[in-house]
């Protein structure tokens, strides 16, 4: 095929070509991936989030990839803006037979909060989740848990929005309801229940700790700090001393904290920064764990966060024990389905990223009768 002077020519000089391959090779190569970075940006690129002084290393870094992604729950929430009552309505009290807490509601807004309830909890079941296959009229009745249950929860969600303002408004208006821990399910995700010991070959401390659990974080560290810190109203979470040696008994002597309850407020705090996906210097400054005066605000935040969930385990969610059915029910003990931080942040700072859950909602907003504008 070729000219007979070319293939002598090759034949007399014969050249190295894998050299300059591999040569040109990589280097188009390097400029291949350079293009992709700069077109694309670097797929672990991290924004930080000062939360301190410069230089303190206070901050909490972030993929940007994992910032822009918003969460999947948001695109499907489901929400409608009130009716504003003309006054001289007839309200849910005198219309129906049996409501006990939406008694204040015009017969528009009940009936709204109906339907965005069914959308929040139960869109695939329906109205009949909460009342069962029957008539409108008898709607009234109290047969099924489900309903019983959903009743307690308007009013913790209530209770919430009023009385914890401080906490689930602390940035902007936010607020909370069913949305915020059911995300379109019956039974919301990351709820708790007890399963102290797990670790049924030891006894005393060890017990309870030296197996992974979700409840101590996958870690060895103890899998009851949950139980502790977050249904008992008088449990102190401070562990820290100044002094080298302590006088007294740890354990025994009244505020020289033991090393296993060191290793629970190690859980807890492991625990509070997953549910957030942060880390520790998102309310501490790591120099000084204990010292109120380097607290970041979002420290107080999560303190009120800590008195709201224990609230909301003891009065609203612990008492409904016996109101489910078996199978709702805890694994180990039969305790009742409860609530911590992660029910409604779901690993991010701010619930639903700060979406405002509460403006469209006047009547999950208060305890008494709703305030429409
Ligand atoms: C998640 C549970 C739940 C779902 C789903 C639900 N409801 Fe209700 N419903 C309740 C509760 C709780 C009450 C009682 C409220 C109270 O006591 O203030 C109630 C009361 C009522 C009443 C008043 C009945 C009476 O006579 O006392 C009507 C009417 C009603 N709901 C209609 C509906 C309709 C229509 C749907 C579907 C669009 C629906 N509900 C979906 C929980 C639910
Ligand atoms: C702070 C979190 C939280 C909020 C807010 C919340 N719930 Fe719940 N809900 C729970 C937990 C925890 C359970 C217990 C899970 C279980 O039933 O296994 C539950 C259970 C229920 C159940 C029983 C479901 C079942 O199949 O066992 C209903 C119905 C319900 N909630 C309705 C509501 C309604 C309606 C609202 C809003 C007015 C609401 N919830 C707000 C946490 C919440
Ligand atoms: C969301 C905020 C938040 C995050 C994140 C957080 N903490 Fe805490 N931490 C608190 C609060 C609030 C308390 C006090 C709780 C109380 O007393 O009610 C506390 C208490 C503590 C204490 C006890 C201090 C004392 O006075 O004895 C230690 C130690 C501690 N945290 C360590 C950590 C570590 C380690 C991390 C990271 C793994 C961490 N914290 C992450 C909010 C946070
Ligand atoms: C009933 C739902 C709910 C529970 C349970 C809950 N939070 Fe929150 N939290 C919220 C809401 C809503 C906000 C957003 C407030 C805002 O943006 O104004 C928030 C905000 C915060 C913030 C401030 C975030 C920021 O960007 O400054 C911290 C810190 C926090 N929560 C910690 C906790 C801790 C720790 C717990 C568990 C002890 C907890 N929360 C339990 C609903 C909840």
């Amino acid at each position: 095929m070729l000219p007979k002077w070319f293939n002598d020519w090759n034949r007399d000089n014969p050249t190295n070509i894998f050299g300059p391959a591999i040569l040109v090779g990589a280097l188009g190569g390097a400029v291949f991936v350079a293009i992709l970075l700069v077109t694309w940006g670097q797929p672990y690129a991290t924004t930080s989030m000062q939360t301190g002084p410069r230089g303190t290393g206070m901050s909490v870094p972030e993929f940007n990839v994992a910032l822009a992604t918003p969460d999947p729950t948001i695109d499907a929430y489901y929400t409608d803006s009130p009716v504003i009552p003309e006054g001289g309505e007839p309200l849910a009290k005198d219309i129906y037979q049996n409501v006990q807490v939406l008694g204040d509601l015009t017969e528009d807004n009940f009936n709204r909060l109906m339907l965005a309830m069914t959308q929040w909890v139960a869109p695939d079941q329906g109205c009949t989740y909460c009342h069962g296959d029957v008539a409108l009229e008898e709607y009234g009745k109290d047969d099924l848990y489900t309903k019983v249950v959903a009743r307690r929860m308007i009013q913790m969600t209530q209770n919430i929005n009023e009385n914890w303002d401080g906490h689930v408004n602390a940035v902007a208006e936010v607020g909370v309801n069913c949305y915020t821990c059911h995300r379109g399910e019956n039974v919301p995700s990351d709820i708790w229940f007890n399963i102290t010991p797990v670790n049924e070959a030891a006894g005393g401390w060890a017990a309870v700790q030296n197996r992974a659990t979700s409840l101590s974080q996958f870690t060895s560290l103890p899998s009851n700090a949950l139980e502790v810190y977050l249904t008992d109203p008088d449990s102190m979470v401070n562990v820290h001393d100044l002094e080298s040696r302590v006088a007294g008994v740890p354990g025994l002597t009244e505020d020289v904290a033991t090393i296993q309850k060191t290793e629970m407020t190690y859980s807890l705090m492991n625990y509070f920064s997953n549910s957030l996906g942060v880390n520790c210097v998102f309310c501490h400054n790591s120099r000084a764990f204990y010292d109120p005066s380097e607290f970041t605000p979002q420290w107080s935040i999560a303190q009120m966060g800590r008195q709201m969930v224990i609230e909301m385990n003891v009065d609203y969610l612990i008492p409904l024990q016996d109101t489910y059915p078996p199978e709702r029910l805890g694994p180990v003990y039969a305790d009742a389905p409860k609530v911590a931080c992660k029910t409604c942040h779901k690993g991010y700072q701010r619930p639903l990223q700060g979406m405002n859950v509460i403006a469209d909602w006047p009547e999950l907003a208060t305890t008494g009768a709703p305030v429409y504008e």
